[in-house]
């Protein structure tokens, strides 16, 4: 599968998490088997003006190759700029962003707001494609509301636009993140369109992910909160699609990823906000591993990293009981 020119090895990918997504993770994603990743959304505003946290978030090498820049915003000529330095960091994919339901956004006209707008967001396709020679993907929801069904009028605009891929998040604007998804949009979406159609929404375990597909038809599906302290679901999902096993990771392989990430996020953030970000970020994976209340408790009082790394030793450790 290619969006553009660029490929795509299977259809299990990562759905972009702000908070989570940013280039330690990716790479770990990728590394299990993500066929591409994609980065939190940022502000068409700040990533046009070279604001410094946006381009730190924007940092990509080729390690997690192939990888998509994603940006939201409002103003054609914003969200051009904005495109063009994507691309310059080396991303291989512009993903612009009409699916966040937050408010702060929504009140600007941004995001999740633009799905009540199909001719605004075919505009602003139209003003990044012309922008830049990477391809152009947008993500979006299923409408606005319960009452409003616009994907396939947004994806049939971005199609003539020129956009190379299209990712529904199976939900409306309205319901965020925990409402029911509904496949059947992406199905309908998929059915209006030539270019690839992936998918998101309620997958937590791999099976999900292949009822994904099959359900809905979609080229591929996007996985968000269903890797969180689980990036073995990536390999799990492709070997269930074809027709196959695998065993799950052993207590050592969860604490190698663990740590890799642990390391990764430190030098990425700096020591003070990645040992901030240790109890999150690994009592995810601790929830997949007996004493799972001692780890939480233990972790909040981690300083050092070598700390860390004695704490993940004693805890991922097969236990007799
Ligand atoms: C904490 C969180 C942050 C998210 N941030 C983004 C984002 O920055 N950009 C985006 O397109 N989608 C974002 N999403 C939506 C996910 O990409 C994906 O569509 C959704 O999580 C799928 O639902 P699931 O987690 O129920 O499988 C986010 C989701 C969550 C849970």
């Amino acid at each position: 599968m290619r969006f553009g020119n660029v490929s795509i090895g299977h259809p299990f990918s990562l759905a972009p998490m702000e908070e989570h997504t940013s280039f330690p993770f990716r790479k770990l994603m990728r590394q299990h088997g993500a066929s591409f990743v994609c980065s939190e959304r940022l502000d068409a505003v700040d990533v046009a003006r070279g604001d410094r946290r946006a381009l730190k978030l924007l940092f990509t090498n080729v390690t997690e190759k192939p990888r998509a820049g994603q940006i939201s915003g409002a103003d054609p000529a914003v969200m051009a700029e904005a495109a063009r330095n994507v691309e310059e960091q080396g991303f291989d994919i512009v993903d612009l962003n009409f699916e966040s339901p937050l408010r702060r956004l929504c009140k600007r006209g941004e995001g999740g707001a633009l799905m009540s707008d199909p001719p605004a967001i075919g505009r602003l396709v139209e003003a990044v494609i012309r922008a830049v020679t990477a391809p152009v993907t947008l993500t979006i929801r299923t409408g606005p509301d319960g009452e409003h069904m616009t994907a396939v009028e947004v994806a049939k605009r971005a199609e003539s636009a020129g956009a190379a891929a299209v990712a529904v998040h199976a939900r409306n604007v309205a319901q965020g993140y925990v409402g029911e998804p509904d496949w059947s949009v992406v199905r309908l979406v998929k059915q209006s369109v030539g270019i690839p159609v992936f998918g998101s929404g309620g997958v937590r375990e791999a099976v999900d992910a292949v009822r994904f597909l099959r359900e809905s038809g979609a080229d591929g599906v996007g996985i968000g909160r269903g890797c969180l302290g689980n990036p073995w679901i990536f390999r799990e999902a492709r070997a269930l699609w074809n027709g196959g096993a695998v065993l799950p990771p052993t207590l050592a392989e969860r604490a190698k990823a663990l740590i890799d990430l642990a390391e990764d996020e430190y030098d990425f953030y700096g020591p003070a906000l990645a040992i901030k970000r240790l109890p999150r970020m690994s009592c995810y994976f601790a929830k997949f591993v007996p004493g799972f209340d001692e780890f939480k408790q233990a972790v909040q009082k981690i300083r050092f990293m070598r700390e860390f790394h004695q704490l993940v030793r004693e805890h991922f450790r097969p236990r007799r009981e």
